[in-house]
């Protein structure tokens, strides 16, 4: 816990953790905006800051009420969402003050988050009694932020529920019984868009892109789908760095943006059985696009971005889709999407 060096002065770390109810990414969006500090720990009585998770190099000020009150200005060292988070403030009585924040990923959705507090050139050792405080604060602190980051989480997620729920009934009905011409995907194209407009139901921590770790580019999250596997609606969760070749999709389908971008290409069939490109937008928040089963399309996404795609029929049940590959010059067959993730109500 401490340990003396060669200038006569301590080193000393503490660290604790608790297991959150909620994403890894909704704790990092959270605990790294400094305006939550006061919410949270006793001894933080105001912060001068940005309303939002700051990024590396940002700075903010603390009032920090110990045995007195002192102004803390701290520096953001590493901001690595939604992974680890590091900032540094000096404090006369103690020196450097590093905190570190590590969150980590559980199965079934939860995450653990560890706060460790070092002070790498204390003057002296703190006495026992001082630990004893110093953990009972953090069991205090750590405490209050698992409960009002689950209850925040919770009462968005019914909220979400609520929004995709009307949404989708609402397509429902603008669809009917029968395969929707253009005409009636436009409509519903747009009533995506409204949904995904309501970006504060969808903010980027409650569907997270893959850890950088987990090896893949994109998430898929399963937000609605019929008994029968029709009107299938994902959130499309993406690192960045990913696209895919001119393709179908055999059934209808619509895009709509919620954060980022998302290129869109537009083909047709060419007369030497490849494709030509006839258009391209820009899928991004305010914005989507509607494809008739046979419809080409590509899709090209640079950074971060979290979008909605709602299909006739849901991706497991799609094993007919046609894609070219112009190395080759041949349309093959795409395997159905399996690891789609259930973000439904009551089934995460
Ligand atoms: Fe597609």
């Amino acid at each position: 816990m401490s340990e003396a060096s060669a200038s006569g002065t301590i080193a000393f770390e503490r660290s604790h953790d608790i297991v959150i109810d909620a994403p890894a990414a909704v704790v990092f969006d959270y605990v790294t905006n400094p305006q939550s500090w006061p919410e949270w720990i006793a001894v933080s009585h105001r912060v001068e800051s940005a309303d939002r998770p700051l990024g590396r190099g940002e700075t903010f000020s603390e009032q920090w009420f110990s045995r007195q009150e002192v102004r803390l200005d701290w520096i953001v060292l590493e901001a690595d969402w939604p992974q680890r988070w590091v900032a540094e403030t000096h404090a006369d009585f103690l020196g450097p003050i590093v905190v570190r924040y590590d969150f980590e990923p559980l199965p079934g959705g939860g995450s653990r988050f560890r706060r460790t507090v070092r002070n790498p050139a204390r003057p002296k050792a703190p006495t026992p009694a001082m630990v004893d405080r110093i953990d009972a604060e953090a069991e205090t602190a750590l405490g209050n932020i698992k409960a009002r980051v689950e209850q925040g989480y919770a009462t968005r997620t019914a909220a979400r529920c609520d929004a995709i729920g009307a949404a989708m009934a609402d397509i429902h009905g603008l669809v009917g019984g029968d395969a929707p011409d253009r005409s009636v995907l436009s409509k519903v194209r747009d009533r995506l868009v409204a949904l995904a407009m309501r970006a504060d139901l969808f903010p980027r921590g409650d569907l997270p892109p893959p850890f950088p770790d987990e090896g893949k580019r994109s998430i898929l999250y399963r937000l609605a789908e019929d008994d029968d596997h029709g009107f299938a609606l994902y959130a499309n969760a993406s690192l960045g760095g990913y696209g895919t070749p001119a393709h179908n999709h055999t059934t209808w389908a619509v895009i709509a943006g919620v954060h980022g971008n998302e290129l869109n290409r537009f083909y047709d069939r060419s007369a030497d059985g490849g494709v030509a490109q006839r258009g391209e937008l820009e899928v991004v928040a305010g914005r989507g696009v509607a494809f008739m089963p046979d419809d080409l399309h590509s899709i090209h996404i640079d950074a971060p971005l979290l979008n909605f795609h709602l299909y006739g029929l849901g991706l497991e049940q799609l094993h007919r889709r046609e894609y070219y590959d112009p190395d080759s010059r041949q349309w093959s067959v795409f395997p159905a999407h399996s690891d789609i993730r259930d973000a439904r109500a009551g089934r995460a």
